[in-house]
């Protein structure tokens, strides 16, 4: 066999290896992993306002994009404004340099974003190289960069919550996210092709597993669903539930299909309980808009709760 003699420019992630228990302690039950194989089910819009909704009742909250082409910009309004959306130059930055992911800015009280952007192609084909190397090397310390990125921002920052929201399309970024969380919610909506994203986000479980022991799903969202009779309604969820190999309940709670609040929303800037705030709006879309906020916040609220159970079953 030939092999060209060249050497690939690449991170050294030596360091990495003594910095692995410290980052599981740090890290342990704090952070959330909106994730789905399949792009347009809800995860930006439910990541976003479960972090307005938690940063609401108190909470220091991190909310990460991993994604290159992610929207929170546009859902929590600062997509034109340069010195928060840096296009996930920083994010990129510190997980290449084994550093902190510092925030950009605070864009509500106590909540504080590391945008997403085209920068994270950059640190996607490194991923894909490290991959690579590892699985020639045979040592997988690449899984962690993440994980050792968060867990020295929850240090420095004491965050109560980082949530994080993982582009569908990318094999390592899942990967590094359900490394570095331990807890998964995953939205889904009720069709075929949004089934097979669900499917996809079973396999990657099982492959996290190996290096995270901890990784939990919470629960499965059904996201933006008409009205539908009570007998289809259970069938659905039956049917998820399946999907994911009876791993996690499908939450009561639901996003409810209201598309021009959802679009009302996003060109604000606002999430829905935000935006449920204005009075100047048209009354039937303002009344969808408080629907819509009622419905994140019964979904946060159920959310909280399966964390909180999680965490006493663990100490008991
Ligand atoms: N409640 C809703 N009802 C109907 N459509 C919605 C609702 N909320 C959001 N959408 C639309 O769904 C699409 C996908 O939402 P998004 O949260 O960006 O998904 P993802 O992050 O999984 O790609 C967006 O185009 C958005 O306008
Ligand atoms: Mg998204």
């Amino acid at each position: 066999v030939a092999v060209r003699d060249f050497t690939l420019p690449i991170q050294d992630l030596r360091l990495l290896g003594p910095m692995l228990p410290g980052v599981r302690v740090a890290l342990h039950r704090r952070v959330i992993v909106f994730i789905n194989g399949k792009g347009g089910v809800g995860k930006t819009s439910l990541a976003s306002n479960f972090a307005v909704n938690c940063a609401a009742l108190g909470e220091r909250v991190l909310l990460v994009e991993m994604d290159p082409q992610g929207n929170h910009g546009e859902d929590l309004g600062f997509v034109r404004d340069t010195s928060i959306n840096d296009g996930g130059k920083s994010q990129a930055d510190a997980v290449l340099n084994g550093g902190p992911i510092a925030p950009t800015g605070e864009i509500r009280d106590r909540l504080f974003v590391s945008p997403g952007g085209e920068h994270l192609e950059r640190l996607h084909q490194e991923l894909y190289i490290q991959q690579r190397v590892g699985e020639l090397t045979g040592d997988s310390v690449w899984v962690h960069m993440y994980g050792v990125s968060l867990a020295a921002a929850a240090q420095a920052q004491a965050y109560d919550k980082i949530i994080l929201d993982v582009a569908p399309g990318s094999s390592v970024l899942q990967l590094q996210a359900l490394v570095a969380g331990d807890m998964m919610v995953i939205p889904s909506r009720s069709d075929p092709s949004s089934r097979k994203g669900l499917r996809a986000v079973a396999r990657r479980v099982g492959e996290a597993r190996q290096f995270n022991p901890y990784l939990a799903i919470l629960g499965i969202v059904l996201f933006a669903t008409g009205s539908r009779a009570y007998r289809v309604q259970a069938d659905i969820r039956r049917q998820l539930e399946g999907d994911l190999q009876h791993a996690a309940p499908v939450f009561q709670a639901n996003i409810r299909h209201v598309e021009a609040a959802a679009v009302a929303c996003r060109t604000q800037g606002l999430v829905a309980q935000e935006l449920a705030m204005d009075d100047s709006l048209d009354t039937s879309l303002r009344r969808s808009v408080i629907a819509l906020g009622q419905d994140y916040r019964a979904v946060t609220t159920e959310i909280l709760q399966a964390v909180a159970l999680l965490i006493a079953q663990e100490q008991s």
